[in-house]
């Protein structure tokens, strides 16, 4: 079998251009900000991306930076005063922060109506109790990339590489909540592969280049691949050979160009949801 490609990028173009639309058509601009402590350069690309694609969409979309030696209570500060701007929808810290600043700590100061990102305990308890509010843009992007390969999820057997908070637990939680039989994997499960010839979905979330090889895939498996690695020498991959995974997947998403757009698209989608909901129109 050789895999179809799941088109990640040409999805999230779809993605947001409905986003776009939905927003027009609703007569609103909503109101994005995104805070980034210091200059780590993959931040400075993250941040930016999405900043663009808010902009794109005909958001009101910023950026605010603080210094790397900023103070927790400086940023604190400043999601205070964001939490209060009524202009403002949706609140997004980049990770990683400083050292000096405790991540919890400020991922709990966030509205969770303005929690875009999904990350407030309040919204990661909603969705744990199967009443989704605000969820995390990657979980929720490896949905719609379900969707789009056709999967039946009622029963189907999907396994997680992975029980990350941002990836991996709350996307077990959506498939659940779609009636998957879902099994977590992680780093002290017992024989990984051949946990993974078991599935007939596997999600690699677990941010090793090239931890799954083909021969851990059942012929016909769906592949999605949420790792984004830098090898030593430049290249770009994902947690699973994908080389070898596409000769017995049925569907694979590509590194990149698979998971990381919809990562961004859902991030429209969900400062969207945040804004219809605050102005009382969801
Ligand atoms: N850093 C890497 N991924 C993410 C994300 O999804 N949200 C935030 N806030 N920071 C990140």
């Amino acid at each position: 079998m050789t895999a179809r490609i799941l088109d990640g990028k040409a999805l999230a173009a779809g993605l947001r251009a409905r986003v776009a639309e939905r927003a027009r058509a609703a007569g609103i601009a909503p109101g994005l900000r995104f805070i980034r402590v210091g200059e780590d350069p993959a931040s400075v690309v993250y941040v930016r991306n999405k900043d663009r694609a808010a902009a794109e969409a005909g958001f009101d979309s910023g950026t605010i930076v603080l210094p790397a030696d900023a103070t927790e209570a400086a940023l604190l500060a400043e999601i205070a005063r964001l939490n209060t701007d009524p202009a403002v929808d949706g609140i997004l810290v980049q990770l990683p922060l400083p050292p000096q600043i405790r991540t919890q700590a400020v991922l709990d100061a966030i509205d969770p109506a303005k929690d875009v990102d999904g990350f407030h305990p309040v919204n990661a308890g909603l969705l744990a109790t199967g009443r989704p509010r605000l969820v995390p843009c990657t979980p929720r992007g490896v949905m719609h990339l379900l969707a789009e390969a056709g999967v039946a999820l009622p029963g189907a057997r999907v396994k997680i590489i992975g029980r990350s908070a941002i990836v991996g637990r709350p996307l077990a939680q959506l498939l659940i909540g779609a009636d998957a039989t879902v099994t977590m994997l992680h780093s002290r499960t017992r024989d990984l592969p051949a946990e993974c010839r078991r599935a007939e979905v596997l999600i690699a979330a677990a941010g090793r280049p090239e931890l799954v090889r083909g021969d851990w895939l059942s012929e016909g498996a769906v592949v999605i691949d949420v790792g984004i690695n830098r090898l030593p020498d430049g290249r770009l991959v994902g947690d699973v050979a994908f080389a070898e995974a596409a000769l017995r997947a049925s569907a694979i998403t590509p590194v990149p160009g698979g998971v990381g757009p919809m990562t961004i698209a859902c991030l429209l989608e969900n400062t969207l949801d945040a804004a219809l909901a605050r102005r009382g129109l969801s």
